[in-house]
């Protein structure tokens, strides 16, 4: 390739730190001189227009979409579904009168997204890609386009790229939002500026994301992710993230959801992570971590700043609760990146895996 590594071993890691420019750099391109936020009128409009948002995506993507179904649903009131590509394709959902479709995809060339595309085109509706390749076929074949400008993603993995669809999903929302004419206790830029400095942070220390991965899940096959809410989409986030690349056995579990099945396959020392971001969930989270504590799980608790409690096993800093995705996320790229390396896999190319899927 010709984007070269520097000194990093691996694309993936080089990846995760440049993370915070990024953000910053979303920051600037979505970013009038006054200030304010620069999105196509014709964008603004065919969200004005629409009763129902349809995002179709696949992989790390679809789990972008379904926080961004958070972002547009609490900020811009709009309802959304969110849909894996292949399943929409052969299922396809009743459709509302006035439906928009977004299509998430860093490389905009997964052939299952692609399919789904094709047919509601025919079909006369309006679509909106967002993607990491402006020009690429989901690009071009789309009636509108969003720059993730997260710049060449090499590594299998997807890590900037996917805080780069949330950031670009929590500006539409915000535009769509003050576009409607509510008015919003959140100024997306400055937000996202905090953002790009707490993933630096925790760039700057990773020496703690390696012991959590050395102990916790190098010896295991398998790991539990356990998070409410947002912090949920996350978990099916990480837990992706390990498996892709440690090819260790990893599921992301809603904490209420752990009784009804799930709590059946905690053995002594199952390592459990569990996230906790938003306040409002904390004590339910934190009685799931005691349950599976009670059946012999190792725990690993990641927080925020400003709710940790004694046993935490690491603290994130804290950003606006709306936009915890974009950093508690990268504990989670950290801690399987090093779970990958310490058992000896092939982390920017891990087995059976491309980086862009051009067959259904
Ligand atoms: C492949 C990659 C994943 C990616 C998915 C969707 O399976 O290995 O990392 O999330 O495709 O790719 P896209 O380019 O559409 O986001």
């Amino acid at each position: 390739s010709d984007i070269e590594k520097g000194t990093y071993p691996h694309y993936m890691l080089k990846e995760i730190d440049e993370q915070p420019f990024v953000i910053r750099n979303i920051i600037q391109q979505y970013q009038n001189e006054d200030g304010n936020l620069k999105l196509e009128e014709s964008i603004r409009q065919a969200m004005k227009d629409t009763d129902r948002i349809y995002i179709v995506a696949c992989g790390t993507s679809y789990h972008a979409g379904l926080v961004g179904k958070q972002f547009i649903e609490k900020m811009a009131g709009i309802p959304v579904e969110v849909h894996i590509a292949s399943e929409f394709c052969y299922n396809m959902p009743l459709l509302s009168k006035k439906p928009l479709f977004i299509f998430i995809s860093q490389s905009g060339e997964t052939a299952d997204s692609r399919a789904v595309l094709v047919q509601v085109k025919k079909m006369g509706y309006k679509a909106l890609t967002l993607t990491n390749v402006p020009g690429s076929t989901l690009s071009r074949e789309a009636d509108y386009t969003l720059p993730l400008y997260a710049g060449p993603e090499i590594a299998v993995a997807s890590t900037k790229a996917y805080i780069a669809q949330l950031a670009v999903l929590a500006i539409l929302a915000v535009d769509t939002a003050r576009a409607q004419g509510l008015s919003l206790d959140f100024e997306p830029l400055k937000e996202l500026g905090i953002v790009a400095n707490a993933i630096e942070t925790l760039c700057d220390n990773k020496d703690e994301m390696k012991k959590i991965a050395d102990e916790f899940l190098s010896t295991h096959h398998n790991a539990f992710f356990l998070g409410r809410g947002i912090d949920f989409y996350v978990c099916l986030e990480g837990a992706l993230k390990l498996k892709e690349i440690s090819y260790i056995q990893a599921e992301g579990f809603a904490g209420g959801e752990l009784k009804h099945g799930p709590i059946a396959l905690i053995e002594k020392d199952t390592p459990v992570v569990a996230l906790s971001t938003q306040k409002q969930l904390d004590l339910n989270i934190r009685g799931n971590v005691k349950e599976v504590v009670a059946r012999g799980a190792n725990p690993c608790i990641i927080s925020m700043e400003g709710m940790e409690n004694e046993g935490d096993r690491f603290t994130i800093p804290a950003v606006h609760e709306m936009l915890t995705p974009l950093v508690s996320v990268v504990p989670m790229q950290l801690i399987s990146y090093y779970a990958a390396l310490h058992r000896g896999c092939d982390v920017d190319k891990p087995r059976n895996l491309a980086k862009s899927v051009t067959v259904e």
